[in-house]
This record gives structure tokens, C-alpha cells and sequence, in this order.
């Protein structure tokens, strides 16, 4: 059975409506505790989204040991599942002993779409004619003043028409500069649209941007000499890691099923510094998938490659991180991890974001192929299986010590485990 809303929720108070959350659905104070919001907390959740109830706190870590154009750095990381802070801190010590990332970003030029039907040839003429652009440059740089100060604002438009639709695409580019850009780009495709209506004697079936990014890429690289590489190589010689590494990243070349999963480990660690920076992380993903698949195929969004003595690794992708607008200035929470990367601008952000990614996926790879990655998966999963049987405060750790020398990872050795704890011999069982 699931519990019934109260009547009339979407225009409740909002203190009803948490109230419903946290007196209703978490069921006790213990789940009180670790998960209901405090008032400053739930005030902004209830600016942020309808209908708020509540915060869900995500677990926020710091990936240590980064070295990014020659600036160490910490990165803010809100993520749910273990292993990622470790993994990205990890290959960025590692990469850190070789001379650390370089990387790149370009500007943060946008489109937002005006998808009109009903046009005919000589509609699409008037729209992409010079009388035609000059008046749809005017109804968008109507509102873009405070833009165009902060070195933003128009850069062009193109016109074309879909072949299987017959719709007529106005793409229509903007400089979005820090920002995000989605509410930039969407207000300058709506203000274009009664122009382009009236222009093209057509009707626009819809207005919003693209969160196809190809004119927003950063870059990150490091050559990693092998003698930096070697002490984390499990095992193996740096030459033959570094080998190993290389035909991972051409495996998921080749086979797009593991390509999935090989960018979704890079994805681990954008989507997360996104997620801290309040950041839209679902447009970071997909513009990040649809370049993937650029060619046709579902392909890396990393490379590399081991010459001489060293591995070469790199990656490249679009990245729309905004640094100012949407919720990154109005959360503290967005606002400090900013605080905790020195206040990047928006490019400045992508550069450490691909960066990120890069050393997230290195981490993978090179755990994968030198032993594999379930073993040190598995010790942190036990706190959570220790938790979940019940241990708090320092139990969960010292728990999953005592499960990690069993080598069992299950409820019942979690169980197990923290009845020996509480029974005071942890350490002879
Ligand atoms: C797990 O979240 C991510 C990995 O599966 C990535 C990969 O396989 O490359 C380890």
C-alpha cells in the first residue's frame, strides 16, 4: 500500500507538506536525522521545485591530489556511490607524480531552436535573408543587454529545413558566457519566434535550445612517465599497465557495450562535481552521450596511447557548466564548492571537470586491468551493509574492518560483524 498524499497537496502550506515527509514517510528519528531538512535547508527546496517536502541529502566528498595546469587542487564531489572519491583522488595522485592534466576549454557559444511548419521556399528565403536576420537579431538582443556587457550575447543565426518533417530549423547562437545558458538561449528562441512566425508565414511548433554542446569542448591530457606510473601497478610493470590501459580504451573503440560503460565511468565524476555545483546534470550527460556518438556510433570519450616511456591519455567533450545563474549562486552549498575550487569561471570549470573525468576513468581503467575493481568495491559497500544491520556512529567502519578480514560481504556477515563489535571482541573473533 502506499501512503495517500493529503488531500488538496499542491496547495498545501509548505509546512503541511513537509510535515507529510517527515512525520509520515520517514519513519522514525533515527530516519528523522539522516534525512529530514533543516528550515534554511527546506526554504530553499521549496524555491527550487514544486510541491518541495523535502532535501535529499547526498553524500558531498572531496577527490584529493590534483594537479591541473600546475595548480593543486580538491575537488567537490556529490555522489551516492562509493569508490568514486577514491578512485578520482587516486589517478590524481598518480598523474600528479608525472607533471599533472593540461587543458583547455572553448568559449560558450550555444543554440536555441526555432522549429517551424508550414513554411514555404519563399518563407525560408525572407528568414534567411538579410532583412530577415537583421530583424531577428534585433528581437533577440532586445533583452540581452546585461549579456552583451558581460561579453555575451548574438553571435548568428543559420536557417535550414529537416527532410523527413519539412519543419524549418532557426538556430540562432548565443554567447551564454558563465551561464549555464538554457534560460538564455530558450527567452532568445522565444523572443525571435513571433518575428520568424511573421517573416516565414509559418507556425512554430516549438521554441528551446539544444543541449547539444559541440561549440562548448574542453580538453584535459597528461603523459605519464612510466617510472611515475609503476608503483600503482598492481602487480604488472608500468610498460605493461600502461599496455593494458591503451587496448581497454580500444576495447570500448570496438565494442560499444563496453564504451557504455567506460563513459559512464567518466560520467561518474562530472555528473558528481555537476551535482555539487548545482549544476544540470542530466544536460552534462546527454550532451556528453550525443558526442560520444557523433560518428554513428557509440564511441570513448577518452584516448590513449603508451609511447616511449610514457602513457598518453586524453579526453575531449562538451561541457555546459554554468558558474553563475540557474541554482549554482543561489545554493551556499553550490556556492562553496565553487569557494573550494577558487571561483572558476564557467570555462575554468570544464577545464577541471574534464580533468575530473579524465583521472575517473584512468582510475577505472587501471584497476580493471590490473587485478580488477570488485575487491576494493566491496570494502566500502560493507559500511553500508554494516549500516544497514544497524551500526552507527563509528560501528560501520569498524564493522566492515572485521568483514574485510573474513572476506564475506554480506547482510548476515555485516550482522555478524557488528554483534562481534558490540560484544567487545572485534579483534579475536
Ligand atoms: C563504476 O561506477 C564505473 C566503472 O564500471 C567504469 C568502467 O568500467 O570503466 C568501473
Amino acid at each position: 500500500m502506499t501512503p495517500e498524499l493529503p488531500p488538496g497537496f499542491r496547495k498545501l502550506p509548505s509546512a503541511e507538506r513537509r510535515a507529510f515527509w517527515e512525520g509520515t514517510l520517514l519513519a522514525d528519528d533515527d530516519e528523522r536525522e539522516a534525512a529530514a531538512a533543516g528550515d534554511g535547508a527546506f526554504t530553499l527546496a521549496d524555491l527550487m521545485v514544486e510541491n518541495a517536502v523535502g532535501v535529499l541529502p547526498l553524500p558531498l566528498g572531496v577527490a584529493t591530489g590534483f594537479l591541473i595546469d600546475g595548480s593543486e587542487m580538491a575537488v567537490p564531489l556529490a555522489v551516492e556511490e562509493p569508490s568514486v572519491v577514491a578512485a578520482a583522488s587516486h589517478a590524481a595522485r598518480i598523474v600528479a607524480a608525472g607533471g599533472g592534466f593540461s587543458t583547455e576549454a572553448d568559449g560558450s557559444v550555444m543554440e536555441g531552436y526555432v522549429y517551424l511548419e508550414g513554411v514555404d521556399a519563399a518563407g525560408e528565403a525572407r528568414l534567411s535573408g538579410p532583412e530577415g536576420r537583421a530583424e531577428l537579431e534585433a528581437a533577440v538582443r532586445k533583452g540581452q543587454a546585461s549579456l552583451e556587457k558581460r561579453g555575451g550575447g548574438y553571435r548568428g543565426l543559420e536557417v535550414g529545413r529537416l527532410p523527413a518533417t519539412g519543419l524549418v530549423a532557426l538556430s540562432i547562437s548565443i554567447d551564454v558566457r558563465d551561464a549555464m545558458g538554457a534560460n538564455l538561449l530558450n527567452t532568445a528562441a522565444e523572443a525571435a519566434r513571433p518575428v520568424a512566425e511573421r517573416l516565414s508565414g509559418g507556425r512554430a511548433l516549438m521554441c528551446i535550445l539544444s543541449n547539444d554542446s559541440p561549440r562548448r569542448l574542453a580538453r584535459a591530457r597528461f603523459a605519464l612517465p612510466f617510472a611515475a606510473l609503476g608503483p600503482f601497478a598492481r602487480g604488472l610493470s608500468a610498460a605493461e599497465a600502461a599496455r593494458r590501459v591503451a587496448l581497454a580504451c580500444d576495447l570500448a573503440d570496438e565494442d560499444p557495450r563496453r564504451a557504455v560503460t567506460h563513459n559512464k565511468g567518466v560520467m561518474n565524476g562530472i555528473a558528481s562535481l555537476a551535482q555539487a555545483t548545482m549544476n544540470d546534470t542530466r544536460a552534462v550527460e546527454a550532451a556528453a552521450h550525443a558526442w560520444a556518438s557523433r560518428s554513428g556510433r557509440l564511441r570513448p570519450l577518452t584516448a590513449y596511447r603508451a609511447e616511449g616511456e610514457v602513457l598518453h591519455g586524453s579526453i575531449e567533450l562538451p561541457l555546459a557548466l554554468g558558474t553563475v545563474g540557474g541554482s549554482v549562486d543561489l545554493h551556499p552549498a553550490a556556492r562553496a564548492a565553487l569557494r573550494l575550487l577558487g571561483n572558476p569561471d564557467s570555462r575554468g570549470l570544464a577545464r577541471i571537470a574534464a580533468a575530473l573525468g579524465l583521472a575517473q576513468n584512468f582510475a577505472a581503467l587501471l584497476a580493471l586491468v590490473s587485478g580488477g575493481i570488485q575487491g576494493g568495491h566491496m570494502r566500502l559497500h560493507a559500511t553500508r551493509l554494516a549500516y544497514k544491520a544497524g551500526a552507527r556512529g563509528d560501528e560501520p567502519r569498524q564493522a566492515a574492518e572485521l568483514m574485510a578480514a573474513d572476506g564475506e560481504w554480506t547482510a548476515a556477515a555485516a550482522a555478524k560483524a557488528l554483534a562481534a563489535l558490540r560484544a567487545g571482541n572485534g579483534g579475536d573473533r
